[in-house]
């Protein structure tokens, strides 16, 4: 069986492939999960949940943590600035309909890290470890950490980090190859990861699942992150903004980007999707402008097609563009591939930085607590 097609065990859990779709706020929410997963991932994550939000009972966390019926297999990760705040998340997330739980120790967003919580772990290894050892000591159910190589370049910890959550007792962890202070045009980098996974690995005395993370865009990339790492499965981040079908292409060990027909039945159930989830025709249309922007890379004349997409009032509208857009085009068009379109987001190199729009969307989750 082709190797990311493979099951895999996480503690007790069985997921049905290696290929995870990352925790990503702003982003994965029910709707892209789903797409996701009906092109084959075989775990996906709600978008990470603050501690204090928890805590406060933020609505828009609460809104967060729905699970849909499709979802058979659903984890949550949650961030937290101590210890004991972070027992608190998992012990509440426990209670409720997740598979698994994994905490953020590699989020780089300004505000979180002044809170002393995400990547900011990294450079308090006492309390890492307190806080790891009071997560795990929460839940029964597999428990996972997911962490940066450092906190900066030049105090690289990878390996005293996977050696101190292993010891910690978690089922899982996954390793983005980047420190905190990198911008994402570094390239990630594959030998660190492989030395963090090697030094987890010897440290363990049990099952460990080890995770590779950065800059899986494509079945080549993922099988160059399984060679270079030795990794049990790869977490898909910024490759599936607008490319769901990459959970197919590497299981399928193929890179063969969507017929035309294919592509617009899966941008037309997302946006579907995201009116019956969202309700609000306004809220639905506003959310679902950075998934089109996302989803016509690659297209030609997508530059005047992508100003009109930013403007949409509601999905029907989106609906009615793409029609129109789409019914010039050459039936067999396919992205990236077409005489038009020289270019691609989507490769390792990608410029793509979302920093910026995760300090916005983080501003807006937890803008009602301060
Ligand atoms: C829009 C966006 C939101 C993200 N949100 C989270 C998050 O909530 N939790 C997390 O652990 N990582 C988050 N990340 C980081 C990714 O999971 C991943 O570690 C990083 O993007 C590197 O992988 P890539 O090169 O495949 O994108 C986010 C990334 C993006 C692009």
């Amino acid at each position: 069986m082709k190797f990311f097609a493979q099951p895999l065990q996480i503690g007790p859990l069985r997921i049905r492939n290696r290929v995870i779709l990352a925790p990503l706020a702003g982003v994965s929410d029910i709707p892209f999960r789903r797409i996701c997963r009906e092109l084959g991932a075989g775990l996906t994550y709600v978008e990470m949940l603050s501690a204090i939000a928890i805590r406060h009972r933020n609505k828009r966390t609460r809104d967060m943590m729905a699970r849909h019926p499709d979802e058979d297999v659903l984890g949550v990760q949650v961030s937290g600035p101590t210890p004991e705040l972070v027992e608190e998340a998992v012990a509440f997330v426990d209670q409720r309909s997740f598979d698994t739980i994994d905490l953020n120790m590699g989020c780089p967003v300004r505000k979180v890290v002044a809170s002393g919580s995400g990547s900011a772990l990294l450079k308090d290894p006492d309390r890492l470890t307190e806080t790891v050892r009071r997560g795990r000591a929460a839940t029964d159910r597999p428990f996972s950490v997911k962490f940066r190589l450092g906190f900066t370049r030049d105090s690289v910890n990878v390996e005293d980090t996977a050696e101190r959550v292993v010891r910690e007792g978690v089922d899982m962890f996954t390793v983005h190859g980047r420190a905190r202070d990198e911008n994402y045009a570094a390239p990630v980098d594959l030998e660190r990861i492989r030395i963090g996974i090697c030094r987890g690995r010897e440290t363990a005395d049990g099952p460990l699942v080890a995770v590779g993370n950065g800059d899986v865009v494509d079945f080549q990339s993922a099988l160059r992150m399984r060679e270079a790492t030795e990794c049990d499965a790869v977490m898909i981040s910024r490759g599936a903004l607008g490319n769901p079908w990459i959970f197919r292409e590497i299981l399928e060990e193929r890179t063969a980007h969507p017929t035309l027909e294919e592509w617009g039945d899966v941008v037309s159930r997302h946006l579907s999707w995201q009116e019956e989830h969202y309700r609000d025709e306004s809220l639905a249309a506003i959310l679902s402008r950075k998934h089109l922007l996302w989803y016509i890379k690659g297209f030609p004349r997508n530059r005047e097609l992508g100003a009109k997409l930013a403007g949409i009032e509601s999905i029907g509208e989106a609906h009615t563009i793409l029609r129109e857009y789409a019914a010039q085009w050459p039936r067999d068009l396919r992205r990236f591939e077409g005489p038009l379109s020289g270019e691609s987001r989507f490769g390792p190199s990608s410029k793509y930085d979302p920093k910026y729009e995760m300090d916005r969307t983080h501003d807006r989750g937890v803008g009602a607590l301060e």
